[in-house]
């Protein structure tokens, strides 16, 4: 396997504000007017974006959301765990890996406005992914969850959000 300095440099990976590395590799040059997209849209929009995106287990990416659905792809590494906050107050975790046979998928989707985060689950590992975004990525469609604000939604997912948020920086 590859090592991740390899990566970080071939495919220029900058820093990521949820965790990571990450990378633009496509965004559409077509675009879809707002009056084209659900309400919650308020300005026009790429048809759709995607990026590389490469964590390791010395950090995680934080419980975030996104307007959009987010199809994540497996590329290299070790398999990666994604952790969703369902609106029946359920989380559901999968693993985005290539050992199908051990339950992994290739292809897992996060859906638009809800809470997700993802690790790696064993020492020493790092996993290379894509995610795609339809209409395409905007930072003002991605959200970063409160420590405080998700526990008081999810109290009976305490342990698992006070490990995958931040506390907000305070603001002055
Ligand atoms: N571009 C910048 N950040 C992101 C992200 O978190 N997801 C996607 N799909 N694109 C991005």
């Amino acid at each position: 396997m590859k090592p991740v300095e390899y990566w970080i440099e071939q495919l220029e990976l900058e820093p990521h504000a949820e965790g990571g590395f990450f990378k633009e590799v496509y965004r559409s040059p077509d675009f879809v007017a707002s009056d084209g997209l659900p309400n919650r849209y308020q300005t026009k929009r790429a048809l759709s974006t995607s990026i590389y995106f490469l964590i390791t287990d010395q950090e995680f990416s934080a419980f975030h959301r996104l307007q959009s659905d987010e199809v994540w792809h497996f590329y290299d590494g070790d398999a990666l765990a994604l952790h969703l906050l369902t609106n029946d107050g359920n989380l559901k975790t999968a693993r985005l890996g290539k050992n199908i046979e051990a339950g992994e998928s290739l292809q897992l989707v996060m859906p638009g406005l809800h809470w997700f985060a993802a690790e790696m689950t064993k020492p020493n590992s790092y996993a290379l992914v894509g995610c795609t975004v339809s209409p395409g990525f905007e930072y003002s469609d991605f959200e970063l969850a409160e420590k405080n604000e998700l526990l008081k939604i999810y109290p009976q997912h305490t342990a698992i959000i006070q490990r995958l948020t931040r506390s907000r920086a305070s603001s002055v």
